[in-house]
């Protein structure tokens, strides 16, 4: 029986990159029966909410998605629908695998790390509010349970794929209690469920140095909310950019599978976009169902098209001059 999956095509470049993904993965025959569903800055135009009940229904019955980005207007307007969702379906554990690219050419080789970050608590929860006039206070929150799970889950992930190393970056020496949670957390993870895999912590100013100077020292990487959302971009710029690097956003018993970039409203509507990033995604939200089969396909075609490096079958963030549909046509032509 066909797998139904929810699409989100979202905002900005968002519907041309999810279009193109949703191609490649209808041509490698992956048989998923699409609802294709509203959310947004353009759904808040078109339907008067930003996140419509029936999106929510649809999520909530069929537990898996592949989403476009979502625009959030900056420092006024409303609260981010990705963190909505998030919360919502308790999408604890963001999972971003970041790797250097057959043919993409940057400062660094070997680059292979995954950003593991807690996806529902800490400072980008976004809880603000003005204590007096002038004055505003924005809460860090930790919990234990919070803390303890994504650290559960990012020992599990790397013992399950065979990676050797965590990393936590923390700033533990100032936010002694907020950071100092997620470390202890970490550490007891570690002891229970870390067992081979080297542990290591570093203040995350001097982790952001190493990464930029030595990035192959790094395996897994494990970070509270807005680090992790600050560093997956840094971690982006060692591999050729946000048209690279796909993800995923895991929670008990629902995920969400979406590119790590935003809308790019600059380029959006101009068929300039990449749409790698999400039809990456796609490829993880393949094997998180199983079809393991359809999802190497995709993988062998935006290799070999990589590989073979042609201006006119790449975009132009990655060095070509084709479109987002001309790329997602040459992956198609290879599977
Ligand atoms: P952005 O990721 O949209 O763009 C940053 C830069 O990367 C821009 O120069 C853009 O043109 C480029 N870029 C991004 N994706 C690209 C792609 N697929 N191909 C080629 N170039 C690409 O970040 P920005 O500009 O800070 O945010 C724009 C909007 O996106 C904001 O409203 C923000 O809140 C939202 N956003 C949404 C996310 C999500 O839905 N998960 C994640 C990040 C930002």
């Amino acid at each position: 029986m066909a797998t139904t999956v929810c699409l989100l095509p979202g905002d900005g470049i968002g519907p041309e990159v999810t279009g193109a993904a949703r191609r490649v993965i209808d041509a490698a025959g992956a048989g998923l029966d699409w609802i294709e569903l509203d959310a947004g800055a353009g759904a808040l135009e078109r339907t008067g909410d930003v996140l419509p009940p029936a999106t929510i229904a649809a999520i909530e019955k069929h537990r898996i998605a592949l989403k476009g980005p979502l625009t959030t207007p900056i420092g006024k307007g409303f609260a981010s629908v990705n963190v909505q969702l998030r919360k919502r379906f308790d999408l604890y554990a963001a999972v971003r695998p970041v790797r250097s690219m057959p043919g993409i050419r940057t400062r660094f080789e070997n680059v292979e790390i995954v950003v593991i970050r807690e996806n529902t608590e800490g400072l980008y929860s976004g809880i603000e509010h003005e204590v007096v006039p002038g004055v505003v206070e924005s809460l860090k929150i930790a919990t234990r349970v919070g803390c303890e799970r994504i650290a559960r889950f990012a020992f599990n992930y790397a013992r399950e794929r065979g990676r050797g190393k965590v990393t936590v970056f923390h700033k533990a020496n100032i936010m002694k209690m907020s950071d100092g949670l997620f470390i202890e957390c970490a550490r007891r993870m570690h002891e229970e469920c870390g067992q081979g895999i080297e542990y290591q912590e570093l203040i995350i100013d001097n982790g952001c140095m190493q990464l930029v100077q030595n990035p192959a020292q790094f395996d897994v990487l494990l970070l509270e909310n807005l680090y992790g959302d600050v560093i997956s971009d840094l971690c982006a710029g060692l591999v050729g950019g946000l048209g690279v690097v796909p993800g995923a956003n895991i929670g008990k018993d629902c995920a969400i599978f979406e590119a790590v970039h935003g809308s790019a409203p600059t380029i959006a509507g101009q068929n300039i976009a990449n749409p790698l990033a999400v039809i990456m995604s796609g490829v993880m939200m393949l094997r998180h169902l199983g079809l393991h089969e359809p999802a190497l396909r995709i993988k062998n075609a935006y290799n070999a098209v990589l590989t073979e490096g042609r201006a006119d079958e790449l975009t132009r963030d990655i060095g070509g001059q084709a479109g987002t549909s001309d790329f997602a046509d040459s992956i198609i032509r290879r599977l």
